[in-house]
């Protein structure tokens, strides 16, 4: 089977080819348009500016990906048995831009089509092949398991009993931790998307050398709250005297976001009595939260299994929403090439 997976939630055009064959993914073809560019000037993304150039990419990238004449596309002449899609959470004009497209696609070539929850993507990511290899056996996850989702616009807790199912266990209750790491990188005039920058010179500093506060790290709870350690991070660099230096901050700001995001699922794990811990979203790209989770996971939880997805598949690319539809078809999850509409403030596993 070939599934079409389409992502356009956020800031990327991306589309991708998978197949799956005797228990194994290949991944055939990604290709993904960024607007970091574009958005890089105004330090963050403009939904509006978004949409559109969704809009004018997402064709060029499809022809590309399948370069046939349109009406051969037209007319289905593809191998291509689903088409999933992300329908939600997102920013609705980008949104609707991917689902629009999909749901065409879908009605043209009278094929099943699935919309993915963008979240549920991330969660997939884990169950992809190394990008480098392209192929390899879909792995076997037990459960239950814990699923650590952290993004630009999403940091959450999910106990999964299988896949499919989910059971929201905390969240953040303002920014998310990437939005923190973008906010963070503002204040030090460092380039957008702020995670990248501010753990790149994360590296050259000192996790010690500045006091940050551990926002809700003792509240008994699986909720984050992380908009008080950016105050906290511009209090510092206000503060009249001698300035910290840049890597400084950043290392003990990554260091502070870390600690609190890796204590909360060790919580989780124990409290869903987990078998595995998986990661996903744009800051599981982050090194030191990589490096820490591991650790913190084998000292205190060695039964526990601990599962990330390959760098390749951590921001927004339409392989893992691929994925999480290869999953959806097989727990014989609906179809709805006509009735499809995205999803903007899509909750999963909010009881
Ligand atoms: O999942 P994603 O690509 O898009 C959303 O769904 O939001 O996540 C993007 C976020 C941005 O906030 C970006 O700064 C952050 O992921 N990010 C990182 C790193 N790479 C990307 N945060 C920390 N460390 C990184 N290495
Ligand atoms: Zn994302």
């Amino acid at each position: 089977m070939r599934i079409l997976g389409i992502e356009t939630s956020c800031d990327e055009t991306s589309l991708a080819l998978l197949r799956v064959e005797q228990g194994r993914f290949v991944v055939e073809k990604i290709l993904t348009a960024s607007q970091i560019l574009t958005h890089r000037k105004y330090g963050g993304v403009v939904p509006e500016v978004a949409a559109r150039e969704h809009a004018e990419t997402i064709f060029p990238v499809l022809k590309k990906m399948l370069p046939l004449d349109s009406r051969s596309l037209a007319r289905g002449k593809v191998s291509i048995d689903a088409i999933a899609v992300t329908a939600g959470p997102g920013l609705v004009t980008s949104l609707r831009v991917g689902v629009d497209v999909a749901r065409t696609l879908a009605w043209l070539w009278k094929k099943p089509l699935i919309g993915v929850n963008h979240i549920e993507g991330h969660i997939a990511a884990n169950w992809l092949p190394p990008a480098k290899i392209g192929r390899g056996p879909i792995p076997k996850i037990a459960f239950p398991a814990v699923a650590l989702v952290v993004s630009g616009g999403h940091t959450e807790l999910l106990r999964m009993k299988k896949l499919g199912q989910y059971e929201l266990m905390g969240a953040t209750r303002d920014d998310a931790a990437g939005e923190a790491f973008d906010k963070t990188a503002q204040l030090l005039g460092l380039d957008y998307p702020g995670g990248p920058s501010v753990s790149a010179l994360a590296q050259k500093g000192n996790p010690r050398a500045v006091q940050l506060p551990r926002p809700m790290i003792t509240s008994g709870d699986l909720d984050f709250s992380f908009s008080g350690l950016k105050t906290a991070v511009r209090v510092v660099l206000e503060t009249k005297g001698k300035k910290p230096k840049a890597a400084d901050v950043c290392a003990s700001f990554e260091e502070a976001v870390c600690e609190v995001l890796v204590t909360k699922t060790l919580t989780a794990a124990k409290q869903a009595r987990a078998k595995t811990v998986l990661l996903g979203g744009g800051v599981s790209a982050n090194h030191r939260l990589r490096v820490m989770l591991a650790a913190a996971i084998a000292e205190k939880l060695p039964k526990v299994r601990y599962v990330e997805p390959d760098l390749a598949w951590t921001s927004d690319n339409a392989a893992m929403i691929a994925a999480a539809g290869y999953f959806a078809l097989q727990g014989k999850r609906r179809s709805y090439p006509l009735t499809l509409v995205p999803n903007a403030n899509w909750e999963l596993g909010r009881a």
